[in-house]
C-alpha cells in the first residue's frame, strides 16, 4: 500500500495530476518546532507553546535555523473529524501525507510510532533502527502514512498530536514540500497510472509510447473509463483522442501503446481515469519529445573551447573535439615546447616548463575535407577557463555508483560521439570512500582506502585518461561525507596526496558534517575548512580544478576565488522537478559578477535522460521544454554543464539536447561573462550573455502555463537591433529583424538566439 501511494500521491505532489475534490484537511499551516532530540517530545502531553513556529513548505534554512544540522521535531495538534470518514467514497484507510522531509523522519501520532522514511510503521511497531541508514536522496522522497480507519492511534473527532523527528546529516533541513494533509484514501489512490517508466521511442517519422496503469490493491477491483488524448502545445489543435472501458482486477497491470507523428514542438497527452463507481478521477500529463540540433555533417568540424590552460610544470592534457566521419587526422602547429599531439585521436598532452600564452592552430582532416580553429593554451597561475563540462555520478546512481559504471559512461563519451563536443570530465561523487559502520577507513599510515566498489583508483583515473577524458572525485571538510562514508577531516594533505597520485584532476569538496567541526557561524568558519584544502592541492603534483559545495552558504560566490575555489554551488540540491529548476536557475541573479574565467558559479548538475540519485532510475520527470530551458540556461550562466544521467541510455533527444555546438559555444565562450537577467515580464524572462566577439547571447523564457507570444524590444534588453538574429537550437538564421521581434514561447520553454 505504501508504494502505491508514493506513485499517485508524487502526482499530486508534483502539480501534474489532478483527483475529484473530496474532503481534505490540509495541513500546510505553522508547525511547533524545536532543534535538538528527546523522546518525550512524541508525546501530545508534551507543552510545546515555548517553541517557535515554523512553515513546512521550505527547508528550516530559509526559516531562520541556517545552518542547521542534526536533529529537530516538528509538532502540530489537529482535530480529525469524523465527517472525513462519514463523508468518504471509500472508508477503510485514513491517509496522513507529509510531503517531503530533508532527510529522514520517524513520525509519530498521538506518541505513537505511525512511519519511518516514508513507510508505514504498523500499530506493534514502537521503534526502529534503520532510520538514519536510508539513502541520502530521501529528502526528495514523498512521506504518506496510511492507518486503517479503526487504528486506535487516530483519535477520531479528539485533538490529535503530529510529532514528526526529523534528522538532517547535513546540507539542507526540515519538512520542505509537497503539501501536507489528511483524508481518506479513495479508490484511485490504488491505481497507478504511469507514464513515465520508459521515454518517447522515435522510429521514423513518428514516435511512440507505453504506458501502464496497475491496481494496486489486493481487495478492490477497479472498473472505469481510461483516455488518452493529445493536442498541440502551440495552438491548441486536438491531434488524437482515444477512450476505452478498462477492468483491472486486484493486483493486475495493462499496458497502452500510442503512436503520433513527430512535430517541431511538443504535443501535450493527458492520460485519464475516471472510477465508474465514485467518479473519482485521475489525470496527469506529459509533452512529446521534438528535436532542434540538425546532426553533425561528415565534414570535419573543430568544436568545444578555443581557451584552455594549465601550470607550469603540471601534466596537461587536451582532446580536440570535433565531428566529422572518421577516421580523422588531427594536427597542430605552434604547440608549446613539452606537448604532442596524437595525429590520430586529437589528444594533447605533456607538460609545459615556460608561463605564457600559445596560440595553437588546430586542423582535423577526413575524406571530406578539413577544418581549422584556433586554441589559446594558457599556461600560468589559473586554470579552468570556461566552465567544466562533464559527467558527475550523483544523479543517477547517488551513492549506488561503482567502478564499470564509470567506466561505463567514459566509453560512452567516446562511442556516442559526446567528446566531440567537448564533453570531458568523467566524476564519482559520493559513496567510493569506506562507510562510517565499516573499518578500516584509512591505512596505518592514514592513508584514506576506498571501498569494494572501487578496487584500484589509479587503474580507473589511467583508463579515464586513456581515452583523453579527464577524471574528477568527491570528498567533505567533515569527517563524513553527506552520505556517511569518509571524509577529509584531518587528512586533508594525505588526501590530495591520494587523489593526485589516482590522476585525478577535479575535487568537489562538499561541507556536509564539517557543520559539526565549525565553530560558529561566521564568515571565517565558512572558509576555513576551503583554504586547508586549497594549500593541500596546491602542494599536489597535478592540477585538480577545486569545486566548492556548500549549497551557496555565506553568499559563497563573493570569497570563493579567494579561497582558490574554480566553482562553487550556489544552491542546495537540485532534482528532476519543474519546481526545482525554475527556484535554482532563475535564481542566479546576485552572484552574476562574479564569474569569470576560472571562476564559475554553479547551480548543480543536469537532470536530463536517466535520473535517479541511486540504483534505480527514470526518465527525468521534466518536459522536453523543460529540458531545453535547462540547457539554454545553463549555457547562457556560464555554468559548469555536468551531466547526471546514465549515459548508457542516452536517448535520442537527450543525446540532441547535449550536443548542440552552437548552444554549448555559448557555454564555453572564452569571455566567460554570466548572462544578466535583463528583463521580467510577468512570466517572461529574458536573460542576456555578453560574448568575446562582441555579440549577445540570450534567451526568451516563459515561466507561466501557457505559450505566450512576446514582442521582444532590442533595445529594452540592451542588445543592439538591425542585425542577423540566428536561432541557437535549429542553427538557423532568423533575418534581420528590426527593433523588435515577436516569438512564440511555449510554456516552460525558451527560445535561444545570438545577435551579432
Ligand atoms: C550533497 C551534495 C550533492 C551530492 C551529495 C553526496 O547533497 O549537494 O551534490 O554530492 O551531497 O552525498
Amino acid at each position: 500500500m505504501r508504494k502505491l501511494f508514493y506513485s499517485v500521491l508524487m502526482l499530486v505532489a508534483w502539480g501534474c495530476g489532478s483527483n475529484h475534490i473530496l474532503p481534505e484537511l490540509s495541513l500546510q499551516t505553522e508547525w511547533k518546532f524545536n532543534t535538538g532530540d528527546d523522546p518525550a517530545w512524541a508525546s501530545p502531553d508534551f507543552n510545546d507553546s515555548a517553541w517557535k513556529s515554523l512553515p513546512v513548505d521550505r527547508i528550516w534554512e530559509s526559516a531562520g535555523f541556517d545552518p542547521y544540522d542534526g536533529y529537530a521535531w516538528y509538532r502540530l495538534r489537529v482535530v480529525i473529524p469524523g465527517s472525513l470518514r462519514d463523508k468518504a467514497s471509500l472508508s477503510d484507510s485514513l491517509l496522513i501525507y507529509l510531503g517531503k522531509i530533508n532527510n529522514f523522519d520517524h513520525t509519530y501520532l498521538n506518541g505513537q510510532l505511525i512511519g519511518i522514511n516514508g513507510t508505514n510503521a504498523p500499530p506493534e511497531q514502537a521503534s526502529d533502527t534503520t532510520f538514519i541508514h536510508a539513502p541520502t536522496n530521501y529528502w526528495d522522497k514523498p512521506r504518506p502514512y496510511t492507518l486503517a480507519v479503526n487504528d486506535p492511534r487516530i483519535r477520531w473527532d479528539e485533538e490529535n498530536l503530529i510529532a514528526v523527528r526529523v534528522f538532517d546529516q547535513g546540507g539542507q533541513g526540515g519538512m520542505h514540500s509537497g503539501g501536507q494533509f489528511i483524508r481518506m484514501t479513495r479508490l484511485t489512490d490504488y491505481l497507478k497510472l504511469d507514464n513515465n517508466h520508459s521515454p518517447y521511442r522515435f522510429e521514423g517519422k513518428e514516435l511512440s509510447k507505453t504506458v501502464t496503469l496497475m491496481n494496486r490493491s489486493t481487495a478492490y477491483t477497479l472498473d472505469g473509463e481510461f483516455e488518452i488524448s493529445a493536442i498541440d502545445k502551440l495552438t491548441g489543435k486536438q491531434l488524437f483522442q482515444r477512450e476505452e472501458m478498462v477492468t483491472l482486477k486486484p493486483g493486475e497491470l495493462r499496458d497502452f501503446d500510442f503512436r503520433l507523428a513527430q512535430l517541431d514542438q511538443s504535443a501535450i497527452i493527458t492520460y485519464s481515469y475516471e472510477v465508474s463507481s465514485t467518479s473519482d478521477e485521475i489525470a496527469i500529463t506529459d509533452e512529446t519529445p521534438y528535436i532542434t540540433t540538425p546532426l553533425p555533417a561528415d565534414e570535419p568540424r573543430i568544436n568545444g573551447a578555443r581557451v584552455t590552460a594549465a601550470r607550469p610544470g603540471k601534466p596537461f592534457l587536451f582532446t580536440v573535439p570535433a565531428t566529422g566521419l572518421r577516421p580523422m587526422v588531427f594536427e597542430a602547429a605552434g604547440l608549446p615546447e613539452g606537448l604532442h599531439l596524437d595525429p590520430n585521436t586529437g589528444i594533447i598532452s605533456g607538460t609545459v616548463a615556460q608561463s605564457g600564452d600559445y596560440t595553437v592552430a588546430l586542423k582535423a582532416s577526413n575524406a571530406r575535407g578539413s577544418s581549422i580553429a584556433e586554441l589559446k593554451i594558457v599556461i600560468g597561475n589559473r586554470i579552468c577557463l570556461t566552465p567544466p563540462m562533464g559527467w558527475n555520478s550523483w544523479n543517477c546512481w547517488g551513492l549506488a555508483v561503482d567502478e564499470q559504471k564509470v567506466i561505463a559512461s567514459a566509453r560512452t563519451y567516446r562511442d556516442k560521439g559526446l567528446m566531440n563536443h567537448g564533453w570531458t570530465y568523467v566524476n564519482i561523487d559520493d559513496g567510493w570512500e569506506i562507510h562510517q559502520d565499516s573499518m578500516p577507513k584509512r591505512d596505518k599510515q592514514g592513508n584514506i582506502h576506498t571501498n569494494y566498489k572501487f578496487p584500484d583508483m589509479k587503474r580507473l583515473g589511467d583508463s579515464i585518461h586513456a581515452l583523453g577524458l579527464k577524471f574528477g572525485i568527491y570528498s567533505s571538510p567533515g569527517p563524513l561525507t553527506c552520505g556517511g562514508y569518509t571524509a577529509s577531516y584531518q587528512h586533508e594533505e594525505q588526501d590530495a596526496r591520494s587523489f593526485a597520485a589516482w590522476g585525478v584532476d577535479y575535487l568537489k569538496y562538499d561541507w556536509c558534517s564539517y557543520g559539526n567541526i565549525a565553530k560558529d557561524t561566521s564568515l571565517a568558519e565558512h572558509k576555513k575548512p576551503y583554504f586547508v584544502m586549497r594549500d593541500a592541492l596546491a602542494k599536489a603534483d597535478r592540477d585538480i580544478v577545486y569545486s566548492l559545495c556548500q549549497y551557496g552558504m555565506a553568499k559563497v560566490w563573493q570569497w570563493g576565488d579567494e579561497v582558490g575555489g574554480n566553482l562553487w554551488r550556489t544552491t542546495g540540491d537540485i532534482t528532476d522537478t519543474w519546481e526545482s529548476l525554475k527556484t535554482i536557475g532563475f535564481s542566479q541573479v546576485e552572484n552574476q559578477p562574479y564569474a569569470k574565467p576560472g571562476n564559475w558559479n554553479d547551480p548543480d548538475m543536469l537532470i536530463v535522460g536517466w535520473v535517479g540519485w541511486g540504483p534505480s532510475l527514470h526518465p527525468t520527470r521534466l518536459t522536453p521544454d523543460e529540458q531545453y530551458t535547462h540547457i539554454s540556461l545553463w549555457s547562457l550562466l556560464a555554468a559548469p554543464l555536468l551531466i547526471g544521467c546514465d549515459l548508457e541510455r542516452l536517448d535520442e533527444f537527450t543525446l540532441n539536447l547535449l550536443t548542440n555546438d552552437e548552444v554549448i559555444a555559448v557555454n564555453q565562450d572564452p569571455l566567460g561573462v554570466q548572462a544578466k537577467q535583463v528583463i521580467v515580464d510577468g512570466d517572461i524572462q529574458v536573460w542576456v550573455k555578453l560574448l568575446e566577439d562582441g555579440g549577445h547571447a540570450f534567451g526568451v523564457f516563459n515561466l507561466g502555463d501557457k505559450t505566450v507570444d512576446y514582442t521582444l524590444e532590442f533595445q529594452k534588453a540592451g542588445i543592439g537591433q538591425g542585425r542577423e538574429l540566428r536561432d541557437l537550437w535549429r542553427q538557423k538564421s532568423l533575418g534581420t529583424p528590426g527593433s523588435s521581434i515577436t516569438l512564440a514561447i511555449p510554456s516552460h520553454g525558451v527560445m535561444m538566439m545570438k545577435i551579432k
